[in-house]
């Protein structure tokens, strides 16, 4: 009988689930036996899997996290300072395991891309919140980052006007601005930071007293976490030993909300959205991309064409040789349309002079 692997890589997004249904689902149609592989390259490198059944699959369509399970940033070519690629050979070998599936962001997409170059085959289902995948319109998880972080700007709205408060929403999205973009749009910010237009404090003040004259005693301003500071310096919570992806981002809203206070007098506010936005249930829209994803990453798989990566396009699911978008980024275009339109609003981006 033929089987095939699936794998999940890098931090977690929802529709991850949505995606390992689609692609068993589709294999068990065809006869074929679906093999996931746990806790990411881990379970490649020591072997650890479990048979896919329909039974392991019911119900998990809506379900955040994976399955598969604990998803991490491990790299088998460096693994505890190893080169183990040879280990994750023998054990897809023994099981008899002829390809994997591997649902990961750019730094997964990038193992699974030099894994097929050197003799283990792989598909990409590219996944992340943070939207910044090159080569598809779209990743999986976006969608549902921007509707939590969309409904926190409701909640900090109402609150905001009734304190006469700045309220500084920092959201993820690593070195690119997609989901600070999309949710300052979705939930009306007067102004939107985001690492690819270099801000200064004093133009988002000037916003802030802009609205205050025109009787507005409160603004709304989304932070992306990879926004670097007037100075040019990217914000760094933390670096974490040992990860293929050390640098952690966090604490830029903290400093724009205490410059703002300074500037304008208003008592300022900071939420850190975090991992929030990572969990719980995929929106509608991204259960239906996962789907066509797993549906397509399958297909692939049981024609055996190997070293692609699924990549929306328009409103067209197909797919494009996986090292155009392993281990690049895609950041916002500031000549793009969403950019266009929120500068139409008058949203300021600091960066008016
Ligand atoms: O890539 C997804 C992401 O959530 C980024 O937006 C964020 O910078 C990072 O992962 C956080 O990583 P961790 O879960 O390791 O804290």
């Amino acid at each position: 009988m033929r089987r095939i692997g699936v794998l999940t890589g890098g931090g977690d997004a929802p529709g991850l689930n949505a995606v390992i249904r689609a692609a068993v689902k589709r294999l068990i149609r065809e006869g074929v036996e679906a093999v996931g592989f746990t806790d990411g390259y881990k379970g490649l490198v020591t072997g650890d899997h479990r048979l896919l059944s329909l039974e392991t699959i019911s119900g998990i369509l809506p379900r955040g996290g994976t399955i598969l399970g604990t998803t991490n940033r491990d790299n088998p070519f460096n693994f505890g300072g190893q080169d183990r690629f040879a280990d994750c050979l023998h054990q897809v070998q023994s099981l008899g395991v002829e390809s994997l599936i591997v649902i990961g962001g750019d730094g997964t997409l990038a193992i699974a891309h030099e894994m097929n170059e050197r003799g283990l085959p792989t598909i990409g289902v590219p996944k992340t919140i943070d939207n910044d995948l090159l080569s598809t319109d779209q990743t999986f998880g976006f969608d549902t980052a921007v509707a939590t972080a969309t409904e926190a700007l409701d909640r900090l709205h109402t609150t905001a006007e009734s304190h006469h408060r700045v309220m500084v929403l920092e959201v993820m999205g690593r070195y690119a601005g997609w989901i600070a973009l999309a949710s300052g749009l979705a939930g009306g910010a007067d102004a939107i930071l985001i690492p690819e237009i270099p801000f200064t404090l004093e133009a988002v003040g000037r916003k802030v007293e802009e609205r205050r004259k025109a009787g507005k005693h409160f603004s709304i301003v989304v932070v992306a976490e990879g926004a670097r500071t007037p100075d040019g310096e990217l914000v760094v919570k933390q670096t974490v030993a040992g990860s293929h992806d050390p640098i952690r981002l966090g604490g830029i809203g903290q400093i724009v909300a205490s410059r703002l206070e300074e500037m304008t007098g208003l008592e300022a506010r900071v939420t850190v959205l975090g991992h929030v936005q990572r969990g719980g249930s995929p929106t509608s829209f991204d259960r239906i991309l996962a789907t066509r994803y797993g549906v397509a990453a399958a297909e692939l798989a049981l024609v055996r064409r190997y070293g692609r990566m699924i990549s929306l396009r328009g409103n067209h699911v197909q797919d494009v040789p996986m090292e155009e978008a392993a281990g690049k980024v895609r950041t916002v275009p500031v000549d793009g349309d969403l950019v266009a339109v929120a500068r139409a609003l008058g949203i300021s981006f600091g960066d008016q002079p």
